[in-house]
């Protein structure tokens, strides 16, 4: 029988880490050909840092400020990376432009979620600008990330009616459609 190899990821996170979540749970479940060897956090006080001690991943906290440059702590993120031979870097909620140092080492091999269907709505809060537009069908993407904000191809997406104007709803519709879509993704491109 053949058998599947199993590839590394490292989760890029900021926030809550509902996505990190599921990613992790699903390689450890065996539902995706990965395993989760880092995540890499840029606010020691979120809540997907003491999320990734219970489930027993491998975090690298940082500070920016800490750092002379941008180009400093994405050398210290990719020596991290290199040293667990990270092949995949999984942004999700990761709330920094990556730059040239990260896009440079792991080209056309890092890839984001973002709330939206791209290319409509990139950046930030793309909900609350999607609802204020009127906007009937939602969804999130999938894509690589090059230097653009938001801009890199599109991998996959998901759309999400909904017509109602409770932000808190619409924002957990998201996030359930978030979760299938990036276990999906990760599981037709590490096939
Ligand atoms: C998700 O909606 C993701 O698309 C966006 O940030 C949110 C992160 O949520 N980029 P969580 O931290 O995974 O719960």
């Amino acid at each position: 029988m053949a058998t599947q190899s199993i590839h590394k990821i490292a989760v890029f996170a900021s926030g809550y880490g509902s996505n990190f979540e599921v990613i992790a749970r699903a390689a450890q479940a065996g539902e995706i050909a990965a395993e989760v060897v880092l995540m890499v956090c840029d606010k020691p006080s979120a809540r997907v840092c003491s999320l990734a001690d219970a489930m027993g991943v491998d975090k690298f906290v940082f500070s920016a400020k800490e750092y002379p440059s941008k180009a400093d702590y994405e050398r210290e993120i990719v020596s991290q990376c290199r040293e667990r031979e990270v092949e995949l870097i999984c942004l999700a909620g990761y709330m920094r432009l990556v730059g040239e140092e990260l896009l440079n080492a792991y080209k056309g091999c890092i890839i984001n979620i973002h709330p939206s269907l791209l290319p409509a709505f990139p950046g930030v809060n793309p909900l609350e600008r999607a609802m204020e537009y009127g906007v009937k069908v939602y969804g999130a993407t999938i894509h690589y990330v090059d230097e653009t904000l938001d801009g890199g191809k599109i991998i996959a997406q998901q759309a999400v009616t909904y017509e109602g104007d409770d932000i808190e709803v619409l924002t957990a519709l998201i996030h359930e459609a978030e979760y299938k879509l990036y276990i999906n993704t990760l599981q037709k491109l590490l096939k």
